[in-house]
């Protein structure tokens, strides 16, 4: 019997590539994307529309693969963006999307596969989060806090669930050759207000972003999911590099050097 994945954010970037790879590994694949059309085309990829921040869109995607398959052996918790911007003016609307999307749907969504699951008596849950679930930069403050979020539920949640054979894991991707950095500065400029005293901030952290060079591509991160998925016993964190390892590991140890690292950071910025 064909395995069954799900997997949320499978327009673009890493969701994308996953859903191909688990296609061509003979999974198969239920993806969702609110822009169903860019959803890879495969016999063994079903794309469904899905909004992840809408409850009733996340029943009907889980719904729908019970229905096709019958059985869920991997959720991968892909979808999510970054609500960059100076924490005093982003909306208190945008800062609760930002959770909606990145930590609330990942809740949601694993209620729905759970009864499933804990039947089969096997699960994987994939949650993915970034070395930013550890580390964080200026204008980030809502992305950081909800990828946090997400690593603590999915660290509590295993301890419940791997009694039933499910495993609920981390992915900790860092910056990675995608959508993500221009959709996280068109946000932080859409939520700068006029005349705002961040604009130099939002300005220099934007080209900071643009001049980064990402070596990591969303095909190698689906590689890294793939390995999250299947591992017969899962690692507690899943990373691409040696460095996205070191950069967690120091925001973990030594978080003063990580805030050290980014006053210096805001600092060099404003001499500009
Ligand atoms: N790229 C990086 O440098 C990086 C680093 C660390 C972590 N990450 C994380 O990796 C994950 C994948 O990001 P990516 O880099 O592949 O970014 P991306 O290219 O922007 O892709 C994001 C995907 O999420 C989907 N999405 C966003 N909001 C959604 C919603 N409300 N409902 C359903 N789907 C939604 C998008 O699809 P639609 O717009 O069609 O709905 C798209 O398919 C994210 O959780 C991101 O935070 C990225």
């Amino acid at each position: 019997m064909k395995k069954v994945v799900l997997i949320t954010g499978a327009s673009n970037g890493m969701g994308f590539e996953a859903a191909k790879l688990f296609a061509e590994k003979g999974y198969s694949v239920v993806a969702g994307a609110r822009r169903v059309e860019k959803i890879p085309a495969d016999k063994n990829i079903s794309a469904v529309k899905l909004d992840v921040s809408d409850v009733s869109s996340n029943e009907a995607f889980v719904q729908f693969a019970l229905q096709k398959f019958g059985r869920i052996d991997v959720l991968i918790n892909n979808a999510g963006y970054g609500e960059y911007g100076p924490t005093e003016e982003i909306s208190y609307s945008n800062a609760l999307y930002q959770f909606k999307v990145n930590y609330f749907a990942a809740v949601n969504l694993a209620q729905l596969v759970l009864p499933t699951m804990r039947k089969q008596q096997s699960g994987r849950i994939v949650n993915i989060s970034s070395t930013g679930g550890n580390g964080y930069v200026p204008l980030g403050a809502h992305y950081h806090a909800s990828k946090a979020a997400l690593q603590q539920w999915s660290d509590v949640l295993d301890t419940e669930v791997s009694q039933f054979g499910i495993r609920s894991v981390i992915v900790q991707p860092g910056g990675t050759q995608s959508a993500w950095s221009e959709i996280a500065m068109k946000n932080a400029k859409e939520n700068l207000k006029p005349d705002s005293p961040y604009k130099k901030l939002v300005e220099g952290i934007g080209n900071m972003l643009n001049n980064i060079n990402l070596d990591a591509t969303s095909k190698e991160l689906a590689e890294v999911f793939y390995q999250a998925a299947t591992d017969a016993k899962p690692k507690f964190r899943y990373y691409y590099s040696f460095r996205d390892r070191m950069m967690v590991w120091t925001a973990r140890n030594h978080p003063r050097i990580t805030h050290f690292g980014m006053n210096q950071l805001v600092k060099g910025i404003l001499k500009k």
